[in-house]
């Protein structure tokens, strides 16, 4: 048996070259819950590179203006990986995508249009050859904007197999330099799709014109393990997002497609990426945060206990011989542990450079801010560990400095006291106060706020974790809001989880806010 993949490996470029197309800011922010404002999709995108994607699809930007405006924000400001844009084959969209990617230096135009005869019978209502015709016109059409077009003949996985050989002849034809064949909705089954990759790569007599691509769904559960069958039979680019978010059950997870790839060499014939797999667990654990989407802990790669060895046997194993019980060593994906840093004596200085060290990149303005948080949380807490670093860094990303911020909070409750809080709130140097009872604490401390800030809210979801462990473990909570018909998400953290949730709220609240001024001055209002 060989030996398991050792980090320098990952030099190691013997075989054929993967493309990793990352779709987290567009199919994995369709995910229900996961939105993003522009700014947090900035950060990803920047996390993205350094991970080292080859392509970062942005977004929809027809889809709403702040899809557009994101993607816009994208194109001028990250460079190091082909900024996509995603369109349907429509004039418009196509339009829309091209105009958003404007000041993208490496950019791509991704078209899709049905396939499959219960999408065109039910949902375009139109005949095969209405179909080939549309997707040869949208993408001759993408080209006059762009050299890197790439189409999707959606629903391709329950495509009839000739018409799907002759769609994807005519768009190569056309002018497609990637043909992605996407499992929609997670039907297709490993060797079958492994064997659809490998006809369409014998069949479409121009097939080595373009990349052929993948991009699977997770609804029974295979789309890692189909998107490696693919690759195995000829796909050179793989779509996927980081911890599998997105649509319904998710997408491939990007992580375990390399990991997959570098533990197993062998069998995938020294196949190799771009990715550095020292940036997974700080690209995972950011996703995780900005999305509030907790990671299971039994995910693979990425989860709390995906390198944890809890039975005696494999422990004593572990310590005679570490390949005994552990395939992939946490360092290798830049995992360790929880990395006991900084106490309250530590200065400014080592602060600024642990955050470096932990991949944040920010202003002088931004690490003031952040260092008085970390002096505050070191008073409360003895020890303070690289995720109560990345939590208080986080909570910043897409942050509203002129927004509402929380400076006192009070609150009574017991088994025979009715709960009240009585809260201090900033906007602007006014100092604003309210007092209310509620059906507990967390409850009246949101009354509270909603006396001064007067926006009605419905508390949608709520959820609270641990960030480190110990009793004194900074609370993360995590909350969904509907105000003015729009589901916001909000996070906080704090050592006392009502703080922690009184912020997650106003963080919500303030990206409202933020949502209509960046829609506000876009319209030319104030
Ligand atoms: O799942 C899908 O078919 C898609 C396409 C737009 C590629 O997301
Ligand atoms: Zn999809």
């Amino acid at each position: 048996m060989p030996e398991p993949y050792r980090i320098g490996d990952f030099k190691n470029k013997m075989g054929k070259r993967i493309i990793i197309f990352d779709t987290t800011l567009r199919d994995g922010e369709q995910a229900p819950g996961a939105s993003l404002n522009a700014f947090e999709k900035v950060e990803v995108a920047k996390q993205l590179v350094c991970l080292g994607v080859d392509v970062i699809e942005a977004g929809f930007p027809i889809s709403s203006p702040g899809d557009f405006a994101s993607v816009n924000q994208i194109a001028k400001n990250i460079k190091g990986a082909v900024i996509c844009a995603l369109a349907r084959s429509l004039n418009k969209d196509i339009e829309a995508a091209a105009n958003a990617l404007k000041p993208a230096k490496r950019k791509r135009i991704h078209v899709f249009l049905a396939t499959s005869k219960i999408h065109m019978q039910y949902k375009l209502k139109k005949a095969e050859d209405e179909i080939l015709k549309i997707a040869e016109s949208a993408v001759k059409y993408a080209r006059k904007f762009c050299d890197d077009v790439e189409f999707s003949p959606e629903d391709a996985s329950r495509t009839e197999p000739d018409f799907l050989c002759r769609v994807i002849e005519k768009v190569i034809k056309a002018g497609a330099t990637t043909v992605n064949i996407p499992d929609t909705v997670g039907y297709a089954q490993t060797s079958e799709f492994g064997a659809l990759i490998r006809s369409i790569c014998n069949r479409v007599p121009n097939i080595n014109q373009a990349v052929v691509s993948v991009h699977c769904h997770n609804d029974l559960g295979v789309a890692v393990a189909n998107s490696l069958s693919a690759i195995k039979n000829g796909a050179g680019q793989i779509e996927c997002t980081v911890n599998g978010i997105g649509e319904r059950a998710g997408n491939a997870a990007v992580e375990e497609i390399v990991m997959n790839l570098m533990t197993r060499k062998d069998f995938f014939d020294h196949m190799y990426t771009g990715i550095n797999p020292k940036e997974i667990y700080k690209t995972s654990r950011l996703v995780s945060s900005l999305t509030g989407f907790a990671i299971a802990p039994n995910k693979s790669i990425v989860g709390g206990n995906a390198f944890r060895h809890e039975s005696g046997i494999h422990q004593d194993g572990v310590l005679k011989k570490r390949q005994t019980y552990e395939i992939i060593s946490p360092d290798d994906v830049g995992f360790y542990g929880q990395g006991l840093v900084m106490g309250k004596h530590s200065g400014r200085h080592a602060f600024s450079d642990r955050l470096k060290q932990l991949g944040f990149k920010l202003t002088i303005a931004q690490v003031e801010k952040a260092f008085v948080r970390f002096k505050i949380l070191a008073d409360k807490k003895k020890e303070v560990f690289d995720d109560d670093l990345s939590a208080i860094v986080e909570e910043q990303i897409g942050g509203f400095p002129e927004g509402w911020v929380l400076t006192e909070l009070e609150f009574k409750g017991g088994t025979h006291i009715n709960p009240q809080a009585k809260v201090k709130l900033q906007k602007q140097k006014q100092i604003f106060e309210a007092e209310s009872y509620g059906d507990g604490p967390i409850d009246s401390c949101f009354k509270a706020i909603e006396k001064i800030i007067k926006i009605k809210s419905k508390l949608l979801e709520y959820s609270i974790s641990a960030v480190t462990s110990g009793k004194d473990a900074l609370g993360g909570v995590s909350l969904k809001l509907e105000i003015k018909k729009q589901h916001i998400q909000g996070r906080g953290a704090s050592t006392d989880i009502i703080e922690a949730s009184a912020k997650a709220y106003l963080n919500a609240v303030n990206r409202v806010l933020l949502k209509t001024k960046v829609i506000a001055n876009r319209n030319g209002e104030v």
